[in-house]
């Protein structure tokens, strides 16, 4: 008998033309929604691969409902949305897309601080409602970029590709993580230091922190009134790092200048939130890694850690 995966989006079906001697494929059939979380328990309960999505949340249920279930083969580097501890109970491997989007977030991470910097969005928008009467000296005029100090939250992967950008502007690179990084400290001329020292000094604070127990509302009140007051505050990591309410407040008093924000704690966002009322904040809807050469790249790594496990041979990115 073949072997059964259930893939949580629909994928271009091409790419999966290689596995249908092999393998039984189901599909849920929207490209815009998620699974509905009873249909995706119903589906695990005979799949031996489940290929998933950030915003499909798996969990201590359908663990226990998942008998056949060998792989939980994760669209995207992030894996808070699996209980890991309830996986490794059931023997079940669960893998992530490394590397193959780390330039390409790191891209969208720099956009996101250029934007919010230089008021790209909102400068966009005074054209479109047609505001514009012609120049002015300070129309619209942000805050330089070039020279200044990114305090980087999370000097991994993609905290070290934006490191590598932000040197070619010339920028002084601070950094924090659980632990030091010496390579990264001479080769991008990076300084380690405390949260709160980055917080205190960072024009930019980039967070791109993996999303955990310890990391959960890192970004609070607390946190917000440490920033300087001209600083922007970037977050391409996930929305629960950040208190909203706090962000939303900080914003509105000034206490810090700006934000860029790509991920949210309760995606999607409809027009009515919060963030999307206020002119300091530049929003988007979760695009990290969304070039289309790299999301086929993450594809193509879920249906090769997902074969891997299940034909015996090992996941390439296991986490
Ligand atoms: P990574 O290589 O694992 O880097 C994560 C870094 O965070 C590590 O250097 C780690 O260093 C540090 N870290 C972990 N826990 C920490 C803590 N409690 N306090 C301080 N630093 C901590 O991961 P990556 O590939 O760069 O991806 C990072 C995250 O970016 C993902 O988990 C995902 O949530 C997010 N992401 C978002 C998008 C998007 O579309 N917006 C796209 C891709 C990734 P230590 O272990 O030394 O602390
Ligand atoms: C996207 O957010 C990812 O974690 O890959
Ligand atoms: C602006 O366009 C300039 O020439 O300075």
């Amino acid at each position: 008998m073949k072997s059964r995966i259930f893939i949580t989006r629909k994928l271009p079906e091409h790419m999966l033309d290689p596995f249908h001697e092999n393998y039984q494929v189901k599909m849920w059939e929207k490209e815009d929604q998620s699974v509905p979380h009873d249909i995706l328990l119903k589906e695990a309960q005979e799949a031996e691969g489940l290929l998933t999505m950030l915003s499909d949340q798996i969990d201590a249920e359908l663990f226990a409902k998942a008998p056949k279930l060998k792989v939980i083969s994760n669209l995207a580097v992030g894996f808070d949305n699996i209980d890991i501890e309830e996986a490794k109970k059931y023997g079940v491997v669960v893998t992530n897309t490394p590397d193959v989007l780390t330039e390409t977030t790191a891209d969208l991470g720099f956009s996101l601080l250029m934007a919010a910097a230089r008021r790209i969005t909102e400068a966009a928008d005074y054209i479109k409602q047609d505001h514009w009467q012609g120049w002015e000296p300070y129309l619209l005029a942000g805050m330089d970029i070039h020279h200044k100090t990114i305090g980087i939250v999370g000097m991994g992967r993609i905290g070290e590709s934006i490191a590598r950008r932000a040197k070619g502007f010339g920028m002084d690179i601070l950094y924090h993580n659980r632990s030091r990084k010496p390579d990264v400290e001479k080769e991008l001329n990076a300084s380690y230091v405390s949260f709160d020292e980055l917080l205190e000094t960072s024009d930019f604070v980039m967070n791109v922190v993996p999303l955990t127990e310890e990391t959960k509302n890192l970004f609070n009140r607390q946190a917000f009134e440490k920033m300087k007051r001209t600083a922007i505050f970037v977050n391409i990591s996930r929305g629960g790092t950040v208190v909203e309410e706090d962000l939303v407040e900080a914003l509105k008093t000034e206490q810090i200048k700006g934000a860029g924000l790509d991920v949210f704690r309760e995606e999607p966002i409809g027009k009515d939130h919060p963030l999307l009322k206020l002119k300091n904040a530049v929003c988007l809807p979760h695009i990290g890694s969304a070039s289309v050469e790299t999301r086929t790249a993450m594809i193509s790594l879920c249906l090769d850690n997902l074969n891997g496990v299940i034909k015996g041979t090992g996941a390439k990115t296991p986490v």
